[in-house]
């Protein structure tokens, strides 16, 4: 017999027909010698009850263990109002069980398949995941990705995109992180790199004149794995043709307004927020703030430049920064809060975190004693201090400072929230473009600049005469898509002019000419054939479907994601590989010692 419907389809007015449903044993109960069991699939559930007088059924009755593939046909009748069950959509109908096959017996799950598999260690369901996927919350996860892909392709279709393959075997490229190397057979001592991101390809597509490429892209980076961040993840990365900052803006604003509407059915508003990265650093101390709350960071390096506090004034006088923010109403951490806040500054390598609380009327800090009447009213007045409130302090080089205050801004939120007193909600998308980046930073063990997205990005063309004198001056046409204080994605218009680009590598980045050559010789090459202007970005696809989804962690969102430490557990990959099979790639496993 076939499945007549899903178990999720059966309503009142199919009562006295007959169905046929296929799925899981969700669960099994026994009610004085009635078996009643939720059947699941993966679009819902139904009840099936069994008859105790059909002696052909009640011998499979021990066999009948959760998580059983079990295929059940019968007729459908309505349920009383007393045993119909509001929460179910389906739970007004149930299906009394004429006949039965048992597909698959199950044996029992390693973990409970409800709200308690939480609870349970992540490890045990990543190497069960074929499990863990069954719950309804991670399946309605990949439902909603598959939704989100859906919009994000018609999108793009609509307004004339192509959808391109780029290679998954590839060579080293400079978008910064290490590298998957793949060890080549046919050329021995050589080897593909995966690509951290389909960047040159695409450009070349541009050159080439498709004008118009999107990609739902693999990438692998080889970095530390944090909650964000996965060895391999998918991109939606696009790149056009003749188009300036504006038109990408518009593009993907409306990309985004798409996938939300039809994701969640919620209207967004654009355009989004602007936001110079200079002013994000500076307010938030982040260059991707999250812009549902307040305690904005300000700056107090004029008022402490003559300080007697010498830790301030020296910061200043050594052409740093002073910088405060006011965590409203957080005067009443605890020491062990308070600590956890230094040991965070520390680690991005403060040596401190002054503060000063206001509590019953009276300002306390062990740093109180320094600072002037002139300075306090200063901190008074432009931080509004108020009974409750707690100040705290960086005073150091610009960008650290910046980010070590952006730090406990974000840790500050996360403390405010438990008392009730903020509340960041998951369905408030605050999206901000964050715009004007330098195109150079100075790498400080390296003593060189460095790209800060990748040398392909385009200086702000007013700026191109600083290239020589004063590059950390020059503005790149880069622009960051920010949500909620997560970075979804980030890119530019790019350098289409030979001569300009051969400049950014040899006499900005200092590439030796010869690597110049070797890596990107090909570009160079491609750029005096007739290159169109042209731009791009990727967005995260699964931090994109992590925030819709109102998921803490990217793995959540991918149906088989690694750990931290890059395995994937239920395959246990890696693996190791045979000696032939190393002989043949022409490579050797040099061991660590353990
Ligand atoms: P970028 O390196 O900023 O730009 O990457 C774009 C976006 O990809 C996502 N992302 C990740 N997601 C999960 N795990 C990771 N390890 C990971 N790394 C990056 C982020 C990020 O914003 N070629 C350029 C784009 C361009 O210029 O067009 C690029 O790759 O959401
Ligand atoms: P010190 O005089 O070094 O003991 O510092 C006095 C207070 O200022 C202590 O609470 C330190 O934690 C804090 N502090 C020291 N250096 C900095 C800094 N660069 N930024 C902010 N606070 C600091």
């Amino acid at each position: 017999m076939k499945r007549t419907h899903n178990c999720n389809e059966l309503r009142k007015s199919d009562a006295r027909s007959q169905a046929n449903l296929i799925g899981w044993i969700d669960s099994v109960r026994d009610h004085g010698g009635i078996l009643f069991i939720d059947l699941r699939d993966r679009e819902g559930k139904t009840q099936l009850v069994f008859d105790p007088e059909n002696k052909e059924l009640v011998e499979l009755f021990p066999k009948l263990k959760p998580e059983s593939v079990v295929e059940a046909g019968g007729e459908v009748r309505e349920r009383d109002d007393e045993t119909a069950n509001p929460n179910l959509p389906t739970g007004e109908v149930e299906v009394h069980v004429a006949a039965l096959t048992i597909h698959n017996q199950s044996q029992t799950p390693p973990f409970p398949l409800d709200a308690e598999a939480e609870k349970v260690g992540e490890d045990l369901r990543l190497a069960h995941r074929y499990l863990d996927l069954r719950r309804p919350t991670n399946l309605n996860t990949l439902k909603l990705r598959h939704r989100a892909c859906m919009a994000i392709r018609e999108y793009f279709d609509d307004n004339d995109f192509l959808e391109i393959e780029t290679p998954m075997l590839f060579k080293s490229t400079p978008e910064g992180a290490r590298e998957f190397l793949v060890p080549s057979r046919l050329s021995p001592g050589k080897f593909y790199a995966l690509p951290q991101s389909p960047q040159q390809y695409k450009q070349m597509l541009m050159v080439a004149g498709v004008e118009r490429y999107y990609q739902l892209a693999r990438c692998f980076r080889d970095e530390d794995l944090r909650a964000d961040r996965q060895p391999e993840f998918t991109q939606i990365d696009l790149e056009m043709s003749f188009i300036d900052r504006e038109d990408m803006y518009a593009l993907i604003e409306g990309l985004l307004k798409k996938v939300w509407k039809k994701t969640l059915e919620v209207e967004i508003e654009t355009p989004f927020l602007r936001m110079p990265f200079e002013e994000a650093m500076n307010r938030f101390g982040s260059d991707k703030p999250d812009m549902r709350f307040d305690l904005e960071v300000k700056d107090f390096s004029d008022t402490f430049r003559e300080s007697d506090f010498k830790v301030f004034a020296g910061a200043v006088q050594g052409g740093g920064v002073v910088k405060a923010f006011n965590a409203k109403g957080l005067a009443d951490l605890t020491q062990g809060e308070l600590k956890h806040l230094e040991d965070t500054a520390k680690l991005l390598g403060a040596k401190g975190l002054a503060f000063i609380k206001s509590e019953n009327g009276e300002w306390k800090s062990p740093i109180l004693k320094f600072l002037s009447e002139t300075e306090q009213d200063s901190l008074r007045t432009n931080l509004s201090v108020e009974d409750g409130d707690i100040v705290f302090f960086a005073a150091g080089e610009w960008e650290s400072s910046c980010n070590i205050l952006g730090r406990i801004r974000l840790e500050s939120a996360t403390l405010l929230e438990k008392r009730g007193i903020l509340n960041r909600s998951s369905k408030d998308w605050k999206f901000l473009w964050v715009i004007d980046f330098p195109l150079m930073s100075h790498d400080e063990d390296q003593d060189r600049y460095v790209a800060t997205h990748h040398p392909f990005t385009s200086p702000v063309s007013e700026d191109i005469q600083f290239l020589d004198s004063d590059p950390k001056k020059v503005r790149g046409q880069h622009y960051d898509i920010v949500l909620n204080g997560v970075e979804l994605g980030g890119g530019s218009i790019r350098i289409h002019q030979p001569e300009l680009q051969k400049k950014v590598f040899e006499d900005v980045l200092k590439i030796p000419a010869d690597i110049v050559q070797s890596r990107f010789g090909y570009m160079l090459e491609a750029f005096s054939f007739g290159a169109p202007p042209h731009g791009g970005i990727a967005l995260g696809l699964d931090r994109l479907v992590a925030i819709l989804a109102e998921r803490e962690s990217i793995r959540d969102v991918i149906a088989f994601p690694k750990t931290q430490k890059g395995q994937e557990l239920m395959t246990d990959s890696p693996g190791t590989a045979t000696e032939r099979q190393l002989r043949d790639l022409h490579v050797r496993s040099v061991l660590p010692e353990a």
